[in-house]
């Protein structure tokens, strides 16, 4: 049974309206546009990389586009044209790999956001954010996130549960630190845990006693933080949560997003907000699975992905109006390549140090490192087979060079069996941060994406110094190599994997282009200073080549490159207008950007409050709307960390990479 993926009719359709771009000049009966934009910098970024200064959207779809003077036939007397005065207009980004629901879920937290504080602000920042949650939370759990431990005990000393109840609330609260190993709690959430004097400490973790007693202090250590469960997010929690999240999308300039590990509870939120036209940007959900035990497992598999993706899918063609799309699946083939961890799967071992310590400078090839894939070369090819013959794509986590090489051989497998099917279907192979030369030519042979996070191209504590050692010089050149398969035929398409890594994109960019972060960016361990602010092995890509991973590459995965992804007549009016020229501005400056105007389908969505007056436009969404302002507020430094010091910058950066704890994957 196949499945019709992605635009189905569509192509008919927009075939109605394309006029194509060579016939636009002096079209003659000309419909007034809705929206003119004229006298700017308009990067196409269609086959021929076209740069217009002019661009008019009739019903959310670009009606015209060339000179100025080829725009004037569409302007009429309701037309709004809005002066560009020179600056740049793109198409929307296409976010490929990121997690949207954790991502919105972690806006809504209660965040200490790395800052170094002593207990007095603690408990301030937190009343805030009970006092901006109201009555309505009056008893609900308050999750609190990014503290900076150490330093909150080098200020305050110990800290404990006697602090905590000092809170107006009645709210049980858990305050989680950066480094994840420990959890600080108020009488209120031990009371609800039945953590008392009489728990003993559980295997791997400790309760902290007060002192003189067997008396829980409030603070719980390594496997102690398990006995503490808050209950899930409830339903209203996770639509604000993806609300919150739309926003940042909106301010980002992303109009189109792959969440990469998604199931029935995206389906109902995203449904929801459709139905109130609170989708902002064009979703497409990958959903996720999990390998069966045994080839007999196989069929079932197919089966219950099949059903559940009919069940969920929207069948409409792609319109102005964002769609909800399924169309892929998500599997994860292996681990993180970063030391300590190293739970991806790769061709040659891991390197241990010789004498046993982790400093020293001689580090040897160690068999026992080796992991296998999560899923056998076997059940993965013929899950994919049944996959692909029912329509359905698929996106895989491969991070180490021997999961990369599982995902193509399961490609090839489905190439030589079904030779007539050419281009039949989509796999894009996510992360890759780890491949092997013999590889890189396979992505173009077989057809394969390579969805690939920019940023982690730049130096950081992921890589120095353990990671580094621990691969060995030899296979520096293979980390992150989106140059090595461009130009072996294949583009790269891009993925942010926010909340992972900030959603920071004119950062991931720059790194593309000069795998170099950024020193005046909180979001980029450069900002740290040496030895991160180097340059990263491997070579980069173009400007528009990265411009291009993160637009039309996208679209293409998405079997979405006939309606967006570049600015052409008869696709849609998904453009954003950027603060400074891309494609002009020195290197070192790529990544300091911001969107100014975002518009999606025709409609603005997003525009700063200068570019309100500058454009004359009123977004759809006010910029300063009561959530806006209890987002601001939830975060210490701001939403999205606009309002924070110099000191408070370089906070984030140490402690973010610090905070990522070894142990856990990717998501
Ligand atoms: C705590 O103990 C009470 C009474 O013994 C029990 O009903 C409840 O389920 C326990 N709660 C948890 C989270 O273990
Ligand atoms: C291992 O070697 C490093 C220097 O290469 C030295 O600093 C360290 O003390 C040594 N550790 C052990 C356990 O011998
Ligand atoms: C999977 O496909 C590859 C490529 O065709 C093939 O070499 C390999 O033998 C297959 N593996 C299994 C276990 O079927
Ligand atoms: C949103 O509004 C606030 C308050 O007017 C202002 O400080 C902030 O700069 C605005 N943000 C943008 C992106 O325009």
């Amino acid at each position: 049974m196949a499945l019709t993926p992605g635009l189905g009719g569509a192509f008919s359709w927009l075939g109605i309206i394309g006029l194509g771009l060579a016939s636009i000049a002096g079209a003659s009966n000309a419909e007034p546009a809705d929206v003119v934009f004229r006298n700017g910098r308009i990067y196409a970024l269609d086959d021929v990389s076209s740069v217009a200064s002019a661009l008019a959207v009739k019903g959310g779809i670009i009606s015209a586009l060339g000179a100025d003077a080829d725009t004037e036939p569409f302007i009429g007397v309701d037309t709004q044209v809005i002066d560009l005065h020179g600056r740049m207009l793109m198409p929307g980004l296409i976010d490929s790999h990121m997690h949207v629901l954790p991502g919105g879920l972690a806006l809504l937290n209660c965040d200490m956001n790395y800052q170094p504080v002593d207990v007095n602000q603690l408990l301030s920042h937190i009343q805030g954010c009970i006092d901006g949650d109201g009555e309505k939370a009056k008893t609900d759990w308050l999750e609190v996130v990014n503290l900076d431990y150490p330093s909150l005990v080098t200020k305050s000393g110990e800290v404990n549960k006697r602090d905590l109840d000092k809170l107006q609330t009645e709210r049980p609260i858990v305050i989680r630190s950066s480094d994840y190993h420990t959890v600080l709690v108020n009488s209120r959430a031990l009371e609800i845990s039945n953590i008392t004097a009489a728990t003993p400490d559980p295997p791997g973790g400790k309760i902290e006693r007060l002192s003189g007693g067997q008396e829980p202090s409030g603070v719980l250590q390594d496997a102690g933080r398990d006995l503490v469960n808050p209950p899930p997010p409830t339903e209203a929690v996770r639509l604000e949560a993806c609300r919150a999240a739309l926003r940042l999308l909106r301010q980002a300039g992303i109009t189109t997003f792959q969440e990469a590990v998604a199931g029935p509870d995206h389906h109902v939120l995203f449904s929801q907000l459709r139905g109130s036209d609170e989708l902002t940007a064009r979703a497409y959900f990958d959903f996720s699975i999990d390998p069966p035990e045994s080839m007999e497992g196989v069929q079932a598999l197919v089966s219950s992905t099949l059903a559940a993706i009919i069940r969920m899918q929207d069948t409409s063609i792609i319109g102005p109006k964002p769609t909800l799309k399924w169309q892929a699946i998500k599997g994860f083939l292996d681990g993180v390549i970063t030391y300590p961890a190293r739970t991806a799967a790769v061709v040659d071992p891991y390197w241990n140090p010789v004498n046993g310590s982790e400093t020293s400078d001689k580090w040897a090839p160690d068999p026992s490192t080796m992991n296998q894939p999560y899923w056998s070369q076997e059940i993965l090819n013929a899950t994919l087979e049944g996959l692909f013959l029912a329509g359905i794509d698929a996106q895989l986590h491969v991070d180490g060079d021997l999961a990369v090489r599982y995902g193509l051989n399961a490609a090839q497998a489905f190439r030589e069996k079904y030779p007539d099917r050419k281009g039949d279907f989509k796999l894009g192979l996510a992360h890759e941060e780890l491949s092997h030369q013999d590889d890189w030519a396979r992505f173009a042979e077989l057809g394969v994406d390579p969805i690939m996070s920019f940023q982690w191209a730049q130096l950081s504590s992921f890589y120095i110094p353990s990671t580094f050692s621990s691969l060995g010089d030899y296979r520096k050149g293979n980390l992150q190599a989106h140059r090595r398969i461009e130009e072996a035929g294949r583009p790269i398409v891009y993925g942010s994997d926010w909340p992972i890594d900030p959603l920071d994109e004119f950062l991931a960019l720059k790194v593309a282009v000069t795998r170099t972060g950024d020193p005046t960016n909180p979001n980029s361990p450069a900002s740290f200073g040496p030895p991160y602010d180097g340059i990263f092995p491997g070579d980069p890509i173009s400007r528009e080549s990265a411009l291009r991973a993160i637009t039309i590459n996208g679209a293409r995965f998405l079997r979405a490159e006939a309606a967006i992804g570049s600015l052409e007549v008869g696709k849609m009016a998904d453009l954003i207008v950027l603060e400074r020229n891309y494609f002009e501005v020195p290197e070192e400056e790529i990544g300091r950007q911001r969107v100014l105007l975002t518009m999606v389908g025709g409609e603005v969505v997003f525009a700063t409050d200068n570019a309100q007056s500058e454009f004359g436009v009123t977004p759809k969404f006010p910029n300063l709307s009561q959530t806006d302002g209890q987002l601001n507020r939830r975060a210490m430094g701001g939403f999205d960390r606009r309002d924070l010091s110099r000191e408070g910058v370089a906070a984030v950066s140490i402690l973010r990479r610090r905070g990522q704890c070894p142990h856990k994957h990717h998501v």
